[in-house]
């Protein structure tokens, strides 16, 4: 019987620079979740592509992780454009070389509503932005990975991608969307050396929840069995053990973050 992978670290020491010579996409890089990814891959050695729909702020970090020693570059791309994400995957690839992991990060949170009052708008935007953005991303993607041999990539669902919460139908619709996208993907090109997983995050400190106020923020860490919320870097910290070789035989899951908040 085979034993690890050659290729797996073989000390924490290894894992600090376990992306070497691999090129990563995150979308929606430039912030919260996806700033701490992004961050966390150019650490460790991974050449990375920031790309965010605020193309300058992305640009900005890959300035940021470039005079800390990495390679990164920051692009502007809009997720729910099929034709900027093939650009942006295309820019990817000949500036920064073959493309080796991808998380597809880029999402937003939508209107808080009872079903039959969801504004119609809205639906579109976080369908468009947290399903169709995914989808996009893994048909530029796949087929670059394919190419470079084998790859990783992450998709950041939810805890919503798992269980429901009142108010939130385009979101939970999306991210249970994601799931599902993760798993036939991960079927479809197991073949090819490519695994394809989600995480799936409690509630974490970023922009996203800047909107919610003390009181609100209260009764979302009385969620979390933890007693608060999760840090971007946790999340971030996740990530990276799904893209790397560590996880080779993690295919098609959905890998919860959440502080115990899906245990109740
Ligand atoms: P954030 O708001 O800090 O960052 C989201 C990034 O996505 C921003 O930089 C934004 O410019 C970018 N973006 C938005 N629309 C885009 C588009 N059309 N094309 C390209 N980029 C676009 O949000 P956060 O919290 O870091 O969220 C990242 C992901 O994590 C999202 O998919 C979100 O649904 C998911 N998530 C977040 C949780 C939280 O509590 N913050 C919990 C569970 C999941």
């Amino acid at each position: 019987m085979s034993t690890a992978p050659q290729n797996a670290p073989r000390s924490s020491e290894d894992i600090t620079r376990e992306f070497a010579g691999r090129t990563a996409f995150v979308t929606g890089g430039a912030s919260g979740i996806g700033y701490a990814v992004s961050a966390l891959l150019a650490a460790r050695g991974a050449a990375v592509a920031v790309a965010d729909l605020d193309g300058k702020a992305a640009e900005v970090l890959a300035e940021r992780l470039t005079a800390d020693g990495g390679t990164a570059i920051g692009l502007a791309v809009d997720v729910t454009d099929p034709e900027s994400v093939r650009v942006a995957v295309d820019t990817t690839v000949q500036r920064l070389g073959p493309l080796r992991l991808a998380v597809n990060n880029a999402g937003v949170s939508g209107a808080v509503a009872r079903l039959a009052d969801y504004p119609l708008a809205e639906w579109r935007q976080v369908m468009a932005v947290n399903l169709d953005g995914v989808f996009h991303s893994l048909r530029c993607e796949l087929p670059a990975m394919s190419e470079a041999g084998g790859g990783s990539v992450v998709n950041v669902a939810s805890i919503m991608g798992t269980v429901a919460t009142m108010g939130g139908s385009a979101y939970v619709a999306a991210k249970h969307g994601v799931v599902g996208l993760t798993k036939t993907a991960a079927l479809e090109y197991a073949a090819r050396g490519i695994r394809v997983n989600a995480v799936g995050p409690g509630f974490i400190d970023t922009p996203l929840l800047h909107t919610v106020d003390d009181e609100q923020r209260a009764a979302l860490v009385a969620l979390h069995p933890v007693g608060r919320l999760g840090t971007t870097q946790e999340v971030a910290e996740t990530i990276c053990f799904l893209l790397s070789d560590r996880a080779s035989f993690v295919q098609g899951s959905h890998h919860l973050v959440d502080g115990g908040y899906t245990a109740r």
